[in-house]
């Protein structure tokens, strides 16, 4: 008596079928086991590799994006001379401006009457330095790509005003607000058109009270907290 007779030959395709399909999977999986294997040893084998840190921009916080604009210059500008011939102080800085944050007018003549400015003011607001012209180190402007300049710079024609008027200004904020000696002092200011800190706190051209001794730090928001606030006294509650 024969023993497959007792398998009917349909059920015998299907069995083989199966087993086919069991060598298949016991293949594939020998090949991975055999190259993953393969792989890990000759990972083994290699030496440590230094690569170099991966180039490209560094993230940033866009909106503090201005303060790092004028870093190349930084060191220019901790180097520059010091402004001992006609110093730029705060009184100056406010006596141009109508209030403090407004535009300040062009203190001086005007090279070429027709220009709106960009070509005839950036030669010397882009960057800088001492214009024997003028006996005086040009201030550095925080916004050298508003190339229109004399849509809010105007120029002064008379020193008498034409009409009298009750105009008073604001006082501006006060500074040296540190919280003790030797401490960062707070930004008493707004940071609207404000935000590229080295045009106005360094170099020769900034006003002597707020030209900061330390340009090079780059990250000026890092440490100078923004305080633009009226801030109160603080008291402490006892009724609990
Ligand atoms: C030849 C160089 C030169 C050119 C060109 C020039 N400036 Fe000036 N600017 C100066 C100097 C120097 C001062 C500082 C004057 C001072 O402190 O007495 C100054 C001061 C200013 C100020 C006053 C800033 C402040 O807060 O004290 C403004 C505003 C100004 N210029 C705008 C302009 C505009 C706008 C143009 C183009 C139409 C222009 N300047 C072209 C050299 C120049
Ligand atoms: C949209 C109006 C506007 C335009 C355009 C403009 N400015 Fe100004 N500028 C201002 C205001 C407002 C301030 C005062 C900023 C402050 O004190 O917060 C100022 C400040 C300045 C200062 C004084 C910086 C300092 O150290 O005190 C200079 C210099 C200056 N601008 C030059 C220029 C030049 C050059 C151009 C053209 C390339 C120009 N501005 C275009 C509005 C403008
Ligand atoms: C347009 C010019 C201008 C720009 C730009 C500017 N500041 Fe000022 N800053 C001033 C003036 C003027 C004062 C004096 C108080 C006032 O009038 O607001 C001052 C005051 C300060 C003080 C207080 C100094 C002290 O001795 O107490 C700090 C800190 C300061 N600014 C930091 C910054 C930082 C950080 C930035 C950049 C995010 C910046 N400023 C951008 C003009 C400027
Ligand atoms: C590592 C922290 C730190 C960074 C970053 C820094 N500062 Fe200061 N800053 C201080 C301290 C602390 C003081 C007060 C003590 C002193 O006089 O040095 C100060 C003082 C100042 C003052 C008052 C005048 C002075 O020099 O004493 C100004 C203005 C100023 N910093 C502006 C800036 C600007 C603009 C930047 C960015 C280029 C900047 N700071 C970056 C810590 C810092």
């Amino acid at each position: 008596m024969r023993r497959e007779s007792s398998e009917s030959p349909q059920k015998r395709i299907v069995n083989t079928k199966y087993r086919i399909i069991f060598i298949g999977i016991c293949v594939i999986l020998m090949t991975s086991a055999i190259y993953i294997i393969g792989e890990s040893l000759q990972q083994e084998q290699q030496g440590a590799e230094l690569k170099a840190p991966a180039t490209g921009d560094i993230p940033s916080i866009p909106v503090e994006a201005g303060v790092f604009r004028r870093s190349e210059q930084a060191l220019t500008y901790a180097n520059a001379p010091e402004n001992n011939k006609n110093p730029r102080t705060l009184d100056t800085f406010y006596d141009l401006r109508a209030y403090p944050g407004a535009p300040p007018v062009i203190p001086h003549e005007l090279i070429n009457e027709q220009s709106y400015g960009g070509k005839s003011c950036l030669p010397c607001h882009e960057n800088g330095g001492y214009v024997p012209r003028f006996n005086a180190y040009a201030p550095v402007t925080p916004h050298p790509e508003m190339i229109n300049c004399r849509q809010c710079h105007v120029a002064v024609k008379t020193k008498d005003t034409f009409k009298e008027s009750n105009w008073v200004t604001i006082i501006p904020p006060p500074i040296n607000q540190e919280a003790m000696t030797g401490s960062p002092p707070p930004i008493p200011h707004g940071l609207q058109m404000r935000e590229n800190c080295l045009a106005c706190h360094a170099g020769p051209a900034a006003p002597t009270e707020i030209r900061t001794s330390h340009p090079e730090r780059i990250n000026c928001r890092q440490c100078h907290a923004l305080n633009d606030k009226p801030t109160t006294a603080w008291t402490r509650n006892t009724s609990y």
